[in-house]
């Protein structure tokens, strides 16, 4: 049981849209309650969870009764916020970080949750999982007159699960009044940092009464006891090599380690970090840093690496991969790399947006062999490990 984070799983609310006489969170998928298949994520994930419904006895015959991880239950409010707000107060003090999910949606994977706390525990506010929008989206007025074509690159849909650091999190409820349909919200506009991880198409929250009969479909005949079959495991491997040339220090997974030659290159021949970013190219199947990041291009001469390391981990959450590990090897006699291989990893994890446990930094020499061993340059490999959903 993991004492850090506790879950605030929404089931107040009335469902009108979905309609029917039980509201949609106590409706049954197969042989259970839409709700109770919603707590099992977080009895897998071994989180403390309050429920919040209009009626908890209800909730409790519903499923919250027998599920072992459900801590309290507790009476909800007017808007889904309200409810959240409820929920906060039954979430012990000291605990750091608070998830809220909707018992709405049945569907989300652990690997949704452990984005999302991975993306808090690099240090965002909030962390939402989120999709590219295959439509184009139009602000209209009330009479249906355009007014604006929204870029669609920069818009997401975005889920539960949302993790976010209690206190941020409680700050934003207690300042933001107005009406807000999620969290996340409610912190970006009182000065959060809300990052999206990637989110799931699967993860859909039940609406209408079609996604209801959708969703009983599916569960019946692919996926019984909402275990979700397929998951796709990849990995990318990258090496790379720069010289010694000029003075000091040496960039090194975005960080300036003291030494009295610097490396040479295009960019600023971070040779760490390239070698990830063939790593996370590779196991996503787009390429290599060259095509990526072509030489030829003014836009990438001088850049600082990291932001390639940014894009690129970016481009692969987007494609829906998590990123589950990263493993390193620098070559070289010198610098030695142990005194800074955790603010390394931490600067790296930032980077990319993920635990800093998911990153390893190692230091070898090559007992004075070769062209490491000569000190004439350092070579650096990279492994990173994604993991994906449904192929
Ligand atoms: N919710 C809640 N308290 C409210 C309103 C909603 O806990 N006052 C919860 C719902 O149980 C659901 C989630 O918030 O899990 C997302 O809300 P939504 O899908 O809008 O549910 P309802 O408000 O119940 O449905 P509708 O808007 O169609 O009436
Ligand atoms: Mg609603």
């Amino acid at each position: 049981m993991r004492e850090d984070v506790w879950a605030i799983v929404l089931a107040a609310g009335s469902g009108l849209r979905a309609g029917g006489g039980t509201p949609k969170q106590y409706q049954r998928l197969g042989d259970r309650t839409v709700l109770a298949r919603a707590l099992d994520l977080f009895e897998r994930s071994g989180m403390s969870v309050v429920v919040v419904a209009d009626d908890p006895v209800s909730a409790r015959a519903a499923g919250a009764d027998e599920c072992a991880v459900v801590r309290r239950v507790v009476k909800g409010g007017t808007r889904r916020q309200d409810s959240v707000a409820a929920g906060l107060q039954a979430v012990p003090d000291d605990v750091p970080v608070v998830v809220v999910h909707d018992a709405a949606r049945p569907f989300a994977t652990p690997d949704l949750l452990e984005a999302g706390l991975a993306a808090v525990a690099a240090g965002a506010d909030g962390a939402v999982p989120s999709l590219e929008i295959s439509d184009t989206v139009k602000v209209v007025t009330p009479d249906g007159h355009v007014l604006e074509t929204l870029k669609r690159e920069m818009l997401r849909a975005v889920q539960t699960p949302q993790v976010f650091r209690a206190s941020v999190l409680r700050r934003a409820h207690a300042q933001f009044a107005a009406d807000a349909t999620d969290d996340a919200a409610m912190v970006e506009a009182t000065g959060g940092d809300v990052v999206v991880v990637s989110g799931d198409p699967s993860n859909v929250k039940l609406t209408y009464a079609a996604d209801l009969e959708a969703a009983e479909r599916r569960d019946l005949e692919a996926e019984p006891d909402g275990d979700r079959a397929g998951v796709r495991v990849s990995s990318g491997l990258g090496f790379d090599v720069h010289a010694f040339g000029g003075s000091g220090p040496v960039r090194l997974g975005g960080l300036d380690i003291p030494h009295d030659r610097g490396l040479a290159g295009h960019s600023d021949g971070d040779v760490l970090v390239h070698a990830i970013v063939d790593a996370l190219l590779g196991a996503a199947g787009l390429g290599d840093i060259g095509q990526r990041f072509p030489d030829s291009e003014p836009e990438w001469e001088d850049a600082d690496s990291i932001g390639f390391l940014e894009k690129v981990a970016a481009d692969v959450f987007a494609l829906g991969w998590t990123l589950s590990s990263v493993d390193t090897v620098v070559m070289c006699e010198a610098p030695r790399i142990s005194p800074h291989r955790e603010e390394i990893r931490d600067r790296l994890a930032a980077a990319m947006r993920i635990a800093p446990e998911r990153v390893n930094v190692k230091g070898t020499t090559s007992e004075k062999l070769g062209f490491t061993g000569r000190g004439e340059g350092i070579a650096a490999q990279a492994i990173a490990t994604l993991t994906r959903m449904g192929g």
